[in-house]
């Protein structure tokens, strides 16, 4: 008759780092090299204080909404003036190339991405090598989890979920802004259409997002005692699937709007107008 052994107290005890024979570097090396290239640029664009606002078709670039500089206040470009601070001056004009004219929602947007699963399963793996892959040893000698300080701050996603759909109406407001003609009525130009395109994959991320989903449809004994919370349940099911991917596309359409207007902003090119 056979016996069943008791499965092993600790790890296999296996010398190589890895039996993988694959590229499993590649993941890791790539979302490094892509993760800091993003946030030198994104570090760069705010504190910069300049190229932010094109007052002729109230583009504002995302990097700067809301912009609470006084400089906000009184934007010239291109001989046209325009008033980009839609929610209060609180920053001194002095305060130029020290804080970022969006002071308030670029810590919450950056603790949001942080604490973002995702980006929690990218940056452990890429920045810290906590494992670099799957079935690949790691350097550090114990696994603690997310369970101390600092890492348990981690847990806090769901409050930094709510401050991103702050931040995600009032990009939309942004973005409604932006169909601003040259007469002053009605119009339409590249640069509104980069600026909604923006603002859908912003909503796409945020409303994909895990906290979201538990938000919506979570702690629920039955789901046929609330259809509605069920129907939107299943709607967010169906993004989150997609969340890594919208988390992202979003760097990437974040830097296009944000670049955009700064090249129109600084002069560099003319927006291309589709009407007015
Ligand atoms: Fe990624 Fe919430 S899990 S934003």
């Amino acid at each position: 008759m056979s016996t069943v052994e008791a499965p092993a107290k600790t790890r296999a005890q296996i010398k190589e780092s890895t039996l993988r024979k694959d590229n499993w570097r590649l993941y890791p090396i790539t979302t490094f090299v892509i993760f800091t290239a993003w946030v030198v640029y994104a570090t760069v664009r705010a504190f910069w204080g300049a190229a932010f606002y094109v007052p002729e078709f109230h583009y504002l670039t995302p990097f700067y909404s809301p912009c609470l500089n006084e400089i906000c206040d009184n934007v010239t470009v291109n001989g046209h003036t325009g008033n980009a601070a839609e929610f209060g001056t609180f920053l001194p004009a002095g305060t130029r190339g020290w804080i970022p004219f969006a002071a308030i929602s670029l810590p919450f947007l950056l603790l949001f991405r942080l604490t973002c699963y995702y980006y929690r399963k990218a940056y452990y793996r890429s920045f810290w090598a906590s494992p670099s892959a799957c079935a690949v040893k790691e350097p550090h000698g114990k696994y603690t989890g997310e369970r101390r300080f600092p890492l348990i701050g981690q847990n806090l996603h769901r409050y930094f979920w709510l401050a991103a759909v702050l931040i995600s109406l009032i990009n939309t407001y942004d973005a409604i802004r932006a169909f601003h003609g040259k007469d002053g009525g009605f119009g339409i130009g590249l640069g509104t259409v980069i600026l909604v395109a923006n603002v859908v994959l912003l909503w796409l991320y945020t409303l994909s997002c895990h906290s979201c989903r538990h938000i919506v449809g979570g702690r629920l004994k039955n789901f046929s005692k609330h259809p509605f919370r069920y129907r939107m349940w299943g709607w967010v099911s169906k993004i989150n699937e997609r969340h890594g991917m919208y988390a992202l596309i979003t760097l990437g359409s974040l830097v296009v709007a944000d670049a955009y207007v700064a090249l129109v902003a600084g002069g560099v090119f003319n927006d291309p107008r589709i009407f007015n």
